[in-house]
C-alpha cells in the first residue's frame, strides 16, 4: 500500500486529482469510481477547475457510483445519485447518462445488483475513489461485511446512519437499507485511491494502514489490492506509526513512478 502524507485537505484532493488527470490522458474512455461524503470535495473541487481552465475533458469517460441509499424518492436530494451530479457532473462535460449505478427503485433489487456487477464486469474500473467511514467502512460495506462480497443489499448500522444524520432532516429521515458494491468488488477497481483528512480520522486510517486485516474492519481489505493508494493530511495520519518511513518512500520515490509534469502545452492534446 502506498501511503502519501500531504499537509492539508486541497494538497490531498489535487494530488489525487493529478492521479486521475493522469489517467484521463492517457485513457480518455476511463471508467472512474466515484464516492460520496465530505472526504472526495477536495477532489472534485480540483478536477472541476481542471475542466474549467480547459486543462481536461470528460466527454469520453464513464463514472461508476459506489453505493446508494434504496428507499428515498427518486430524484431525492440526499440521494447519491443527486450527490454527484450537484458536486461534480453538472460542473464536467461527462454526459450525464454516463453516470452508472445500481438501480435501487427495482422492483427485486437483487436483480438490479447483478445488473451493476455484470456492467462493471464488462467496464472494469480503472480508478476507484474511497472514503472511509467511523466505523471502517467502505462504500457501505459495514464491519462483518465479507472481504469477498459482491455488489448487494446492505443494512446501515445505527452510528453510520447517525454519521449521516447530518444531511438530513433527523435520523429517522436516514434510510436503513443501500446497495453496495461489495469489497470484493472495489477491489477489482484497477487502482483504489482512499482520501482521508482531519483528526477525525485518524484512527480509522492507522486501522486501515497499519492494523489486522478483519472484517470487523473492512477498510483493512486493501491492505489485499496490490494497487492502493492512501492519501491523507497531517492530522489524519497523526498515529501512523510508520509516518517517517511513509514520508521517506514518498520523497524517494523512482522516476518511473513518478507522473509525468502536466504542463500546459500538453493540456488538450488529444482530450476535447
Ligand atoms: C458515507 C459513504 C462512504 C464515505 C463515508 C465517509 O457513509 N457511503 O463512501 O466514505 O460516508 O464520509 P465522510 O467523507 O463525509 O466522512
Amino acid at each position: 500500500m502506498e501511503v502519501v502524507i500531504v499537509a492539508g485537505p486541497s494538497a490531498a484532493g489535487a494530488l489525487i486529482a493529478d492521479q486521475i488527470e493522469h489517467l484521463v490522458r492517457s485513457k480518455p474512455n476511463a471508467a472512474i469510481g466515484l464516492a460520496t461524503g465530505s472526504s472526495p470535495l477536495e477532489i472534485y473541487r480540483s478536477l472541476i477547475e481542471r475542466y474549467r481552465t480547459g486543462r481536461l475533458s470528460f466527454a469520453q469517460s464513464s463514472m461508476y457510483m459506489l453505493d446508494e441509499y434504496v428507499g428515498l424518492p427518486e430524484g431525492h436530494d440526499q440521494s447519491y445519485r443527486a450527490f454527484l451530479h450537484t458536486e461534480l457532473l453538472n460542473h464536467l462535460d461527462v454526459p450525464s447518462e454516463r453516470l452508472f449505478g445500481p438501480n435501487v427503485h427495482a422492483d427485486d433489487p437483487r436483480v438490479a445488483c447483478a445488473e451493476y456487477e455484470a456492467r462493471l464486469a464488462a467496464s472494469p474500473i480503472d480508478l476507484q475513489i474511497l472514503g472511509v467511514g467511523s466505523d471502517g467502512h467502505i462504500g457501505f460495506n459495514e464491519p462483518t461485511s465479507s472481504l469477498s462480497s459482491r455488489t448487494r443489499v446492505k443494512t446501515l448500522t445505527r452510528q453510520t446512519r447517525q454519521d449521516n444524520a447530518r444531511f438530513f432532516d433527523s435520523i429517522d429521515d436516514v434510510p436503513h437499507h443501500v446497495i453496495t458494491q461489495g469489497i470484493g468488488t472495489i477491489l477489482d477497481a484497477g487502482h483504489v485511491v482512499l482520501i482521508a483528512c482531519g483528526t477525525g480520522k485518524a484512527s480509522a486510517v492507522v486501522r486501515l494502514v497499519e492494523g489486522p486485516l478483519t472484517a470487523m474492519f473492512p477498510a483493512s481489505a486493501l491492505q489485499l489490492h496490490p494497487h492502493a493508494t492512501v492519501v491523507v493530511d497531517e492530522a489524519a495520519a497523526g498515529m501512523l506509526q510508520l509516518a517517517e518511513y511513509y514520508r521517506d518512500v514518498y520523497a524517494n520515490r523512482p522516476a518511473w513512478q513518478k507522473l509525468p509534469d502536466l504542463t500546459d502545452n500538453q493540456a488538450n492534446n488529444g482530450l476535447q
